[in-house]
């Protein structure tokens, strides 16, 4: 497999991925064929899915900047995604200029384009790992020169737990980073959840699967329920509002709401107490 500083470049652009659809999602062009076809299956199902998109980046800036306000100066972005607008570090450096981010994804071409974009800055970095092994994410050497551990971190994890179908490895996922993380750091989650339109997110599991059009992805014939969403912060403390529908959220004053329920994803942010 072919490497560039650390990467590794192995992938084929017939088969479709879930970071470039999401990209497609997002109107970026960082995208394939194969990517758009899968896409497009995925919109007949739910259309409502860039603005699901959307409104995840539009929460994941609210909650940045709240960190920031809360005093976090060290964000790790798991599941980064492709950069689109509003990326962690451009939001965490507006709140608090020398905010640090890692941003964590396993795939490559999301790893590549993410450290083609920050090679010059210095507050950022872009680990290829795997977050079903939390301590080889946190162990990296690229991460461990720009976090400091013993400092609070705020770790966000946003749509990609998803991909991950037992409740059981998710939770495990969580407590990995949350036991390295120290006292007084954050928890952010956002999920899409069955809770307000179950055939749809059926129909959505049975895509992002193996047999589906999205390789890869470990079966699940549904996804998970707001309920077992609040279990993955347990031992933490959740912040007010909870887990809500994204827009509820500490919408920003004046922001246009749109029907929480519409983009039937949750969110919440929690607090490691001890
Ligand atoms: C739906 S995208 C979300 C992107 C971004 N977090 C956002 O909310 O805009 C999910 C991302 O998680 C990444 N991902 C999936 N499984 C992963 C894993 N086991 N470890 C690290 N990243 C993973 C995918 O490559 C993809 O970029």
């Amino acid at each position: 497999m072919a490497e560039h500083e650390g990467l590794s470049l192995g992938f084929d652009p017939a088969i479709p991925n879930e970071a470039r659809m999401y990209d497609y999602f997002m109107g970026g062009k960082d995208n394939f064929a194969a990517d758009r076809e899968a896409a497009r299956l995925a919109l007949e199902v739910a259309p409502e899915l860039p603005i699901i998109c959307r409104e995840g980046r539009r929460l994941l800036a609210r909650m940045v900047r709240h960190l920031a306000a809360a005093g976090i100066r060290q964000f790790i972005d798991i599941g980064c995604g492709l950069p689109t607008q509003g990326n962690v570090h451009e939001v965490a450096q507006a709140a608090a200029p020398g905010s640090r981010v890692a941003y964590v994804d396993n795939d490559p071409v999301v790893a590549l384009h993410a450290q083609a974009l920050l090679e010059n800055d210095e507050h950022t970095v872009v680990v290829q790992a795997d977050m079903r092994q939390p301590e080889r994410v946190l162990g990296h050497q690229r991460l461990g020169n720009l976090i400091d551990l013993d400092e609070p971190v705020a770790i966000l994890i946003f749509f990609t737990l998803i991909m991950i179908p037992t409740d059981e490895e998710a939770a495990r996922i969580v407590r990995g980073f949350r036991d390295a993380a120290a006292p007084g750091s954050y928890l952010a989650i956002a999920h899409s959840v069955s809770d307000v339109k179950p055939e749809t997110t059926a129909k959505l599991a049975a895509l992002y699967q193996d047999g589906g059009v999205v390789p890869g992805v470990p079966r699940r014939d549904q996804i998970r329920a707001k309920a077992d969403v609040e279990r993955l912060f347990d031992g933490m403390s959740l912040l007010d509002p909870g887990v809500v529908y994204l827009p509820a959220w500490r919408p920003d004053e004046g922001e246009r709401v749109i029907d929480p329920e519409s983009v039937w994803s949750v969110g919440g942010v929690a607090r490691k107490e001890r």
